[in-house]
């Protein structure tokens, strides 16, 4: 949420900040902005309302070079979509871009009396006065200094007017990452703006400060020691932050799932079963608990409650599912005892990370299901299992649910057999199911005209529906929040036992019902149940497996996938299940990758 970035060097600073808002876009578009540190040490502030493109175009006069800047780019917290609320802000001395929220802004306006001097609505700009008043000639002093003041998450970026060439930057919760090159120095919220220019970055620590120089990057303590970076390789390549080909990165990552879950699932392949000894996770941890409590948000939060569906009735002890930000002001029932389970493309969703640290502090073991390398919940988790899905760009999360699924199936098939709830022989057999999904997967690519079709029923209508039972319910769920994320068309999903309890009232012709029936043991109910809204004139398309049997008339449409087992029915469907929301944002004439207000990885409460 919110982008930022940082550069100074010998190349030219307007280029580099306008490419990486491109890439860190996704974080939030609603304004972009730069501020260029001049040769003759001006600041000079550019900033423009909706997309990078818009700054992009302000800032193609400009012809004087400039060596060293900051860009933001923006999803609105504090204060509308406007120019002035755009960042970079200008406070006396000091020029900031901000990732995050101060909570106190409204004390510290008080405090410091900023009322006439603030030209937003932000709290950032606030700040930024506090900064300027603070402010003795030593940057990293009057930062340290600055800390003291505020509450909230934030990653700020900075500028002095009487520093050019300089770029400082402290962080606060909201991530950061940065690094030293041939090619100067670079900051940014994430590494996607950094990997044309760098294999090696590090993540700037919590409450740290860094400095850059074009010759160096420092990074201090808040007691402004200098410290040691601890340096991290990017795992991934340049390629996958572009979208090669595809019309958009939403339709690439769907197509990179079936290779996203061989790079999770096969090197923890040993002998056949689940192994987690390189992840340093032991046996003992799955063994010892005697509840999981699985914590997240949005999409990932779906993957738990498909993996809870399988999980508990497999190792028969409780596992329960909580959105994160319930959660973290809940008093949850968890204990020494529990092992927690973080979900988290990111790692740096605010909730979720503030979920974790209350399992800490309650004494359960965190295990944490993350994409991203290094990420706050990564390595504040006591275990890390990492989700080999490579950058995922579009809003809608796609590879990362189903590689999120994968591990967590991993999990819970090495638990069942350390637990002795399966025999060698039937874990082997468990990963055996989950490899055959893969192909599974890959056939539902090749329908991707048929659904590109069948979206011509959904796009023109105001609502639908997806219904399914077990395993198929928690499917449906994240079909629904897919679909409605990006095709703006209001989407729900039921139990479909449930409906008859009061939705079905809202079932009337034509209204579009997706319905889901993979599970063998409540089938026939499910088929049940979807005759009950055909009765009402609903128009169905049926996604279920090629060798059920069928009468005619239950469905409209009919979508089959392979006949795997039961268990791993998901895979398929999920990709049918984005397939249809993707065309339906396409069908739509939409912003299928960035949806409106949406950003990926909310850093804010
Ligand atoms: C929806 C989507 C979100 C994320 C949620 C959690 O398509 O992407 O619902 O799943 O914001 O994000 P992470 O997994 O980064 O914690």
């Amino acid at each position: 949420m919110c982008g930022i970035i940082g550069y100074t060097g010998p190349l030219d600073s307007k280029k580099i900040l306008l490419e990486g808002l491109s890439q860190l876009e996704y974080r939030g578009y609603d304004s972009a902005g730069v501020a260029l540190c001049m040769e003759n040490s001006h600041i000079r502030v550019i900033r423009h309302t909706g997309k990078v493109s818009n700054l992009k175009e302000g800032c193609k006069d400009i012809t004087e070079v400039s060596h060293c800047g900051l860009g933001h780019t923006r999803w609105a917290t504090h204060g509308g979509v406007t120019t002035e609320n755009a960042h970079p802000h200008r406070a006396g001395r000091v020029t900031l871009v901000h990732n995050g929220i101060i909570e106190n802004y409204h004390q510290l306006t008080t405090e410091f009396h900023l009322e006439d001097k603030l030209h937003s609505e932000t709290d950032t700009e606030v700040a930024a006065w506090v900064l300027d008043h603070i402010y003795q000639g030593d940057p990293i002093e009057a930062i340290a200094k600055l800390v003291g003041h505020l509450k909230g998450s934030y990653s700020f970026c900075m500028m002095f007017e009487d520093h050019p060439g300089e770029i400082y930057a402290i962080r606060n919760v909201s991530p950061l990452v940065a690094a030293y090159t041939r090619s100067g120095s670079f900051l940014a919220s994430d590494l996607t703006a950094l990997i044309p220019y760098t294999r090696q970055y590090f993540v700037v620590p919590e409450n740290h400060i860094v400095k850059l120089t074009s010759y160096q990057t420092q990074l201090f303590d808040l007691d402004q020691k200098e410290q040691e970076p601890e340096l991290l390789e990017v795992n991934w390549n340049t390629e996958s932050a572009m979208k090669n080909g595809f019309p958009h990165f939403m339709l690439k990552e769907i197509h990179e799932q079936p290779d996203a879950l061989k790079n999770t699932i096969l090197p923890r392949l040993v002998k056949g079963l689940p192994d987690f000894t390189d992840d340093q996770i032991p046996d003992d941890v799955l063994k010892n608990c005697n509840q999981i409590h699985v914590v997240a948000c949005g999409t990932a939060m779906h993957a738990g409650m498909a993996a809870r569906a399988l999980i508990e009735p497999l190792l028969r002890i409780p596992v329960s599912v909580s959105i994160a930000s319930e959660f973290r002001y809940e008093e949850p029932l968890v204990d020494d005892k529990t092992l927690v389970i973080i979900i988290s493309q990111s790692g740096e969703t605010i909730d979720t990370l503030a979920a974790l640290r209350l399992a800490k502090h309650y004494g359960s073991k965190t295990l944490s299901v993350v994409n991203v390398k290094g990420s706050t919940i990564a390595r504040e988790s006591d275990y890390v299992l990492y989700t080999h899905a490579g950058p995922e760009i579009a809003v809608a999360s796609t590879k990362a649910y189903s590689v999120q699924l994968a591990a967590l199936y991993m999990i819970g098939c090495r638990m069942a057999y350390v637990r002795e709830c399966y025999s060698k022989d039937e874990a082997r057999d468990f990963m055996k199911e989950l490899l055959d999904a893969i192909p599974a997967m890959e056939a539902m690519l090749e329908k991707k005209e048929l659904v590109k079709d069948l979206v011509s029923h959904l796009i023109q209508k105001p609502d639908a529906f997806f219904i399914g039972r077990g395993l198929d319910y928690a499917f449906s769920l994240e079909g629904a929040l897919k679909l409605k994320e990006i095709s703006y068309i209001h989407a729900e999903a039921y139990a479909a036992g449930e409906l008859k309890h009061g939705t079905i009232a809202l079932i009337t012709d034509q209204v579009p019902v997706i319905a889901i029936a993979t599970q063998e043991k409540v089938f026939s109910k499910t088929i049940s149940n979807i005759r009950e809204v055909k009765a009402r004139g609903a128009f169905v398309i049926l996604l279920t497996k090629e060798n059920a049997q069928i009468e005619k008339g239950v469905s409209d449409i009919q979508i089959n996938i392979p006949d795997i087992n039961d268990s791993f029915t998901v895979f398929p469907i999920a990709v049918i299940l984005q397939l249809i929301a993707y065309y339906a944002s396409v069908g739509k004439n939409l912003d299928v990758d960035q949806p409106r207000n949406l950003a990926k990885s909310v850093t804010v409460e």
